[in-house]
This record gives structure tokens, C-alpha cells and sequence, in this order.
């Protein structure tokens, strides 16, 4: 029988790594030890007061949905946090609880971005966001972006390279798959200039909290209440399976958004949102801050090492666990691009990275992300491994 789709997901492209990681998988069924150095998620568990939350809930019979918007407790408690980590005083009004970051995403695409119009993206940047605008049939305005602007979209783009079709920008800032932040001047010159185009600023900061080297990362809200701030349980509050994150929308915005919920997922799922209300407790913020820290101390002996190895990084990462390595100086006849440079360290050296390829075109056949989301000897390992293999 021949299927059929329906041509928008002809754009919706997977991800490359996925392939890098069937074919770990496949070694490591053969007996092959892989380190994996492609994956995008915190190695540690959900810390237990959270998971204990979650469990409570069901236990007493908390299984069935809640508003669209979200758990009013949890709205409350995301709006407080907003006044205890960042001095802003965000009405709980504003807060739509959503399945991760990715039903955020969902969310704003479908609700800003008209047909044939473009969101302007930084290459290279988190892959899935170009399919989104893509799958709401807008268009992407994408921006080559390199260690001048700190591998961020800054004013100077959008007032340069801003065009009729463009209705907003969306960055993401501690960024993946650089790890760079945007500082409080930055992102008020961003606004700033997204404003003078009448565009929409949606800035991602799903990687918050994980930031190194005492830099705290400034939230969109403490400088433009007309950002749309989207963010998640997922990777500092280690809840990624839980599938629960939050976007902070304008004044007059929740509506739309609340419409959007109720008809495409009905409500972001119970049990996580009342696990996540023991998220920003004094115990639970504790345990994150010590993992905090071992992200830390991974990167700060990871980068040397891949530098060493010949990898080029030309900005130290403020945040996130990713390192994004231009590996220019490595490629040869064996191994032309930075896809063949992955396979070979996959099958030569057992550690698993991911090619540029999948956060854009932009020299990407150049780069490749290394993810520090595995423990300190591991990462050891993986980079003896690499300097033999080389
Ligand atoms: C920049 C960025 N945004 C959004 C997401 C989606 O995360 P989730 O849906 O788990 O919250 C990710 C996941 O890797 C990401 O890196």
C-alpha cells in the first residue's frame, strides 16, 4: 500500500544524530563500551523531593486533567519565581503551563506566526525550531551567526537583515548547541530593535540556571514585558521525561494561548505539574545547585581537552552542557566533514557526538557538539579515546 502525507511534512526533517545513535546502539548490542557525548539531556535522575510529589499526587487520586492553562498553584509558584530569581513581578495571569518547551514553541508559532510569514533564527541553533514555523506553514528568515555576535542573533541582525515578510525573532539564550548567553545590554538592544520593526521577541531560556564562572543569566521579562519567555522543566530541574514547561506570555495574550492548549493537547500532563510544584523548594534548589556546579566542573576540564585534541572553540560557553568545536583542522580525505568525523570517532573511538548538520547549514559540515551530560571520568575517557583515534 503507498502512503500518503500531506506536503508540510516534507520540511520537518529528523535529526541527524539520530542515525549516529542507531548505530551506537548496534555496537554497544554487539559488546562495544560507547560514550555518549551526543545526548541533549541531563544524566542525572529527577531529584526526589519532585518525583515524590509526583507520586503523592497520584496516590491520592490526582489523575485527571487540569485547566488548559495550567495548575493555578503551579501558574502561582512559576510567576513567584520569576520575583525571587529575577526582581520581576510577573501576574500569575500570564503563565501557561505547556508540555515542555516544545508545546511553548507550539504555542507561539501557531499563535504569532501567520502563513507564509518568517521567524528570523540564528544558525545554528536548536534544529526543531525552524520545523515548528515550518509546520504552522510560516517561513524561516535564518541567520548565519559565528563568534563575532557570540553565536546569537544581536541588533545589528535584525536591523540589517530584517525584511517585509519577517514578524518576529526567536533566540535562545543560555544557546544550544553554543552555550552562549546574551547579556542584559544585548538583549535590550535585541528588543529594542525587534520593537522598531513591530516584531514579536520570543526568547527561549530553557537553559537557565545552568549557567558557569558565577554568570547569571538576565530573563528576557527583566528588561521587555512584551517578550514571550519560554522555559522548562526539563534540563535544570531534570524533568525531561515529565514533558512540563512554561511560557510567560504579554498582557492580553493568555487567551489566544488558552484556546491553542484546550484543542491541541488539552493540558500539559497532571501528575508532572504537581511533581514540579516541590521544584523550586529550598531542598530541591539545593540538590540542582550541586549538579549545577558538576556541569561546571565538567566543562572546565572538557574544553581544554578537545581543544588539545585540535578542535577550535572560540568562546568559552557561559551555559547550557553543550561545547560546539569547529573541527576544521581535523578533516582530511578519510573523513571530509563533520558527519564522517562523527561515524569514524563512533566506530573507531566508541564516543558518540553530534554533527553540525543538525543545528543548520552554516559551517556546519565544520562543527560538531559535544554534550558534557556524562560524568567527569567518562569524559576522560572519551577524549584519550579520541587523541589515539586522531
Ligand atoms: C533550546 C531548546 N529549546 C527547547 C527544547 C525542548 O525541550 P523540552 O520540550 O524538553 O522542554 C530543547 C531540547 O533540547 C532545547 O535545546
Amino acid at each position: 500500500m503507498s502512503h500518503s502525507y500531506a506536503k508540510r511534512t516534507d520540511a520537518i526533517a529528523p535529526f541527524h544524530v539520530m542515525a549516529i545513535l542507531a548505530e551506537a546502539k548496534q555496537l554497544e548490542a554487539q559488546g562495544q563500551d560507547i560514550i555518549h557525548m551526543e545526548v541533549g539531556e541531563p544524566d542525572f535522575t529527577t531529584p526526589s523531593p519532585i518525583t515524590e510529589a509526583g507520586i503523592k499526587s497520584l496516590e491520592a487520586g490526582k489523575t485527571h486533567y487540569t485547566p488548559a492553562l495550567g495548575l493555578a498553584e503551579l501558574r502561582q509558584a512559576i510567576a513567584n519565581w520569576y520575583q525571587h530569581r529575577y526582581k520581576v513581578a510577573i501576574s500569575s495571569e500570564r503563565v501557561v503551563v505547556t508540555p515542555g518547551a516544545s508545546g511553548a514553541l507550539l504555542l507561539v508559532m501557531g499563535a504569532l506566526l501567520e502563513k507564509g510569514k518568517k521567524v528570523m533564527l540564528a544558525d545554528p541553533g536548536y534544529p526543531c525550531n525552524k520545523h515548528f514555523a515550518k509546520f504552522v506553514e510560516g517561513q524561516v528568515n535564518s541567520i548565519a551567526v559565528d563568534a563575532s555576535s557570540q553565536y546569537q542573533l544581536s541588533a545589528h541582525h535584525v536591523e540589517n537583515y530584517w525584511d517585509a515578510d519577517t514578524s518576529m525573532a526567536l533566540v535562545a539564550s543560555p544557546s544550544n548547541p553554543t552555550g552562549t548567553v546574551l547579556t542584559k545590554a544585548e538583549l535590550i538592544a535585541l528588543a529594542n530593535a525587534v520593537k522598531s520593526k513591530s516584531g514579536h521577541l520570543v526568547v527561549d531560556e530553557i537553559y537557565h540556571g545552568l549557567t558557569y564562572d558565577g554568570f547569571d543569566a538576565p530573563s528576557a521579562l527583566q528588561v521587555d514585558d512584551q517578550a514571550f519567555v519560554i522555559n522548562s522543566f526539563s534540563k535544570f530541574f531534570g524533568m525531561t521525561g515529565w514533558r512540563l514547561g512554561w511560557l510567560i506570555v504579554p498582557e492580553g495574550y493568555t487567551e489566544v494561548m488558552d484556546r491553542l492548549a484546550q484543542n491541541l493537547y488539552l493540558a500539559a500532563p497532571t501528575m508532572s505539574q504537581y511533581a514540579a510544584l516541590a521544584a523550586f523548594q529550598q531542598n530541591t534548589l539545593d540538590i540542582l545547585e550541586q549538579r549545577r556546579h558538576l556541569f561546571e566542573q565538567r566543562r572546565n576540564i572538557l574544553l581544554p581537552l578537545v581543544k588539545e585534541l585540535g578542535f577550535k572553540v572560540p568562546i568559552t560557553p557561559q551555559g547550557a552542557f553543550y561545547l560546539y568545536a569547529d573541527c576544521s583542522a581535523l578533516l582530511n580525505d578519510k573523513t571530509p566533514d563533520s558527519m564522517a568525523l562523527s561515524k569514524h570517532l563512533l566506530y573507531q573511538a566508541g564516543v558518540a557526538i553530534t554533527p553540525g548538520l543538525d543545528f543548520g547549514q552554516y559551517q556546519a559540515e565544520q562543527h560538531c557538539r559535544f554534550a558534557y551530560t556524562t560524568d567527569e571520568s567518562r569524559l576522560i575517557e572519551a577524549m584519550e579515546r579520541i587523541r589515539k583515534v586522531l
